[in-house]
C-alpha cells in the first residue's frame, strides 16, 4: 500500500528548507521543522508567518486557513522529534559531509519504512544514500524556490532507490501540486544543468564591465520573457547557494561554463548574499524575512 505521508519532517530551515515546510503546510500535511538552535528554528517561524501573512493580505488566505496552516507546522531544534515521520526532506546547505552525517543519524530515528529524501541541488544522491544503512529507502526531491509558487519537482532516483519509494515520492510530489520529473544522479539533474551555466555567465557579463546588471537583466525579462532577470535571480537564489552550486558541477563536470565566475566568491566573503542579506547584485531595503539565510 502506498504511503500517505500524513507527517512529513523536514531539516534546515534556510531560504529551502522553509518554503519546503509551507509546501507541506498549505497543502494539509502535519510537519516537523528541524533546524540547529534556537535562532535559525526561530528564522524558520518567522518565514512562515511573514509568508502567510503575505497571502492573507493580498486576500489568497483566510486568516483562520493562515492559523491552520502554522498550527500544522512544529519547530524544533531536536531531531529526535522526527521519529513519526514517514518522510524527512533534507534542505541543509550544500555540503556533502554534513548531508550524509544527518542521513545517518536521520536512518536510525525514523522507522525502517520512512523515506529520507535531499533536497540537494548538484550533490551525489547516491553517496548521501549510502551513508545510511538502508539507501534504497533514499531519493532526491528537489524544489526550486520559491518552493510555495514553482510547480516543479525533480525526483532523483539512484542506482538502488526502491520503486515503490520513487513512486510514493512521485505521488507525494503530485499530491502537493508539482509535476514531477524522474531525473537520474547527475549533478545538477534537469533544470540547474541548464539554469546555472547562463547565470554564470551572466554574472561574468557584469563583472567584465561588459553591461549594467540592469541591462542585463532588461535583456532577458523583456527581450526574452523570463520573469526575472539573472542577477536578480542569483540574489534570489541566494550568491552562497549558487556558488556551492556552481562548484560543485564544476568539479563534477569540468565544464567550464560551471566555473564559478570569482565574483560571486568575493561578494559571499564581503557578506553580500543576495536578498537574505540585504543586498547582492541589487540592494533591498531591508533583508527580505521570506528570504532567510
Ligand atoms: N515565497 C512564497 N511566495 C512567494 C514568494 C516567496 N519567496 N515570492 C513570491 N511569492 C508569491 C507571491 O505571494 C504571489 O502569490 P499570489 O499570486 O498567490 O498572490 C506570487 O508568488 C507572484 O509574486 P509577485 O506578484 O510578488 O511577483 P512575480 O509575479 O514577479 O513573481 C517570482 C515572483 C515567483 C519569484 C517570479 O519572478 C519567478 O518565478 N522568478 C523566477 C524564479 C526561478 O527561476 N526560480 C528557480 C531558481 S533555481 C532553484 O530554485 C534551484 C535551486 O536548486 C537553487
Amino acid at each position: 500500500m502506498a504511503r500517505d505521508f500524513s507527517t512529513v519532517g523536514v531539516i534546515g530551515l534556510g531560504t529551502m528548507g522553509a518554503g519546503i515546510v509551507e509546501v507541506f503546510a498549505r497543502n494539509g500535511f502535519d510537519v516537523i521543522a528541524v533546524d540547529v538552535d534556537d535562532a535559525a528554528v526561530e528564522r524558520g517561524r518567522t518565514h512562515l508567518q511573514h509568508s502567510t501573512d503575505r497571502a492573507v493580505s493580498r486576500g489568497k488566505l483566510t486568516p483562520e486557513d493562515q492559523a491552520a496552516l502554522i498550527g500544522r507546522a512544529t519547530f524544533t531544534s531536536d531531531l529526535g522529534d522526527l521519529k513519526d515521520c514517514q518522510l524527512v526532506v533534507e534542505a541543509v546547505p550544500e555540503q556533502l559531509d554534513l548531508k550524509k552525517e544527518i542521513f545517518a543519524k536521520v536512518d536510525g530515528i525514523v522507522a525502517p519504512d520512512a523515506v529520507l529524501a535531499t533536497n540537494t541541488s548538484s550533490l551525489p544522491v547516491t553517496e548521501i544514500a549510502v551513508a545510511t544503512n538502508n539507501p534504497k529507502r533514499v531519493v532526491g526531491m528537489h524544489f526550486f524556490n520559491p518552493a510555495p509558487v514553482l510547480k516543479f519537482v525533480e525526483v532523483v532516483r539512484t542506482v538502488v532507490t526502491e520503486d515503490e519509494v520513487f513512486e510514493d515520492v512521485t505521488g507525494l510530489a503530485q499530491r502537493l501540486g508539482k509535476q514531477p520529473v524522474v531525473v537520474g544522479d547527475k549533478a545538477g539533474f534537469i533544470a540547474n544543468a541548464l539554469l546555472f551555466g547562463y547565470l554564470n555567465h551572466a554574472v561574468s557579463m557584469f563583472e567584465s564591465r561588459y553591461a549594467s546588471r540592469e541591462d542585463i537583466d532588461a535583456a532577458m525579462r523583456l527581450g526574452c520573457g523570463y520573469p526575472m532577470g539573472p542577477l536578480a535571480l542569483m540574489d534570489l537564489i541566494g550568491l552562497d547557494t549558487a556558488y556551492e552550486i556552481l562548484d560543485t558541477m564544476y568539479k563534477q563536470g569540468r565544464d567550464r561554463l560551471h566555473a564559478p565566475s570569482p565574483i560571486i566568491k568575493q561578494m559571499v566573503s564581503a557578506g553580500l548574499k543576495g536578498r537574505k542579506s540585504g543586498r547582492g547584485f541589487y540592494t533591498y531595503a531591508e533583508p527580505d524575512s521570506s528570504q532567510v539565510a
